[in-house]
């Protein structure tokens, strides 16, 4: 039996949106504040340069990104917060499992195909073999448990595919089989602009998403924008199913409110969106707002924030090193 632990990460490639926090963070702090299994989070910078990062940015937006997990709630008295490229065990357990993952697992991983495209010939190595990384991320600590949103699932089943192979190749049972909580109404935020793709910190578009940074009038403007039908709400659930954007709206309002989605469409069944839309503006920003002022607070004192990822750096590594010392034994190294 392995003992219960809880990892998670965030790259810190640019803000953080409105999906990295419905979808990861907000559920990162009501994980730690169930008080029942250690809970370690990461700020993943080795992931974020295998697409080009400019270093003054790079350096920046992490700060900001530990800024935002403070302010939404993460506690570093209770959780274990830190940078993964002060912790060189991520590294070096993510070269052995390069050697472990096939290259056939890596070629069908779909975010893979999504951020490569048809240029793959033109793709760094790094963003190939980022879900090994990501396994490495997770099994340094032997994580039973990873809180993420819907779009990380495939990655989660092939870091079990990594841990299962590696105990059985080595004849050892040495890794666990880690699940992945996806829970909550906004497992997947979708694009403001588009249905049918994920809000994400990388699409182009700063419309698309809502920003942690964002003050109240950009996130009102955002969502009166936001792309949606002409339809009223309708009375139930069902009848969102082939209106991608309207749901989605009404996914955020229920995550944003503690609610369910059903319980929304209840509360505004035959609304039109010149009624719900501004009701979601003033929900998105009561609950964002006091995070936004927090983290424009904590980011006054960068040495505050570096102090506290050097002492979560500290924490981990001495959890990850006499795990990665096993694994240089039981490989022959
Ligand atoms: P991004 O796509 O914004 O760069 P990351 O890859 O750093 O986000 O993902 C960090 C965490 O946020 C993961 O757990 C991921 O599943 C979650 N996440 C990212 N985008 C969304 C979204 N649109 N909806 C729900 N969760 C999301
Ligand atoms: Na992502």
């Amino acid at each position: 039996a392995f003992t219960p632990r809880i990892f998670s990460g965030i790259q810190p490639s640019g803000g953080l949106t409105l999906g990295n926090y419905l979808g990861a963070l907000k559920r990162f702090v009501e994980k730690q504040d169930e008080g029942t299994t250690p809970t370690i989070y990461c700020l993943v910078d080795m992931h974020a340069i295998t697409v080009w990062q400019d270093p003054e940015k790079l350096r920046h937006a992490t700060r900001e990104a530990a800024a935002g997990f403070l302010a939404a709630g993460i506690d570093p008295k209770k959780s274990i917060l830190f940078n993964q490229s002060q912790v060189s065990a991520h590294a070096e357990l993510g070269w052995i499992f390069n050697c472990v993952a096939r290259m056939g697992w890596m070629g069908r991983m779909t975010q893979w195909k999504d951020k490569a495209g048809k240029n793959s010939e033109n793709a760094s190595l790094g963003l190939f073999a980022y879900p090994a990384l990501m396994a490495a991320d997770i099994l340094a600590y032997k994580a039973t448990a990873v809180p993420v949103g819907e779009d990380q699932k495939q990655h989660l089943e092939l870091t079990r595919d990594i841990a299962a192979k590696f105990n059985n190749d080595y004849g050892v049972d040495f890794f666990p089989m880690t699940e992945p909580l996806i829970e909550g109404a906004a497992t997947r935020v979708m694009s403001l602009r588009d249905g049918t793709k994920k809000m994400s910190k990388s699409d182009p578009s700063d419309q698309s998403r809502i920003n942690l940074t964002d003050d109240a009038d950009a996130i009102a403007a955002k969502i009166r924008k936001a792309k949606t039908d002409p339809e009223p709400l309708p009375e139930t659930l069902d009848g969102l199913r082939d209106r991608p954007e309207a749901r989605n709206l009404v996914n955020i309002y229920a995550a944003l409110s503690g609610m369910t989605a059903a319980g929304v469409v209840a509360e505004y069944a035959g609304a039109q969106f010149g009624t719900f839309k501004p009701a979601l503006a003033d929900l998105a920003v009561a609950k964002l707002s006091p995070i936004t002022g927090e983290m424009t607070r904590l980011m006054q004192d960068p040495a505050e924030i570096d102090r506290i990822l050097g002492e979560g750096a500290d924490q981990a590594e001495a959890i990850a090193r006499p795990v990665l010392d096993d694994v240089y034994r039981i490989t022959g190294m």
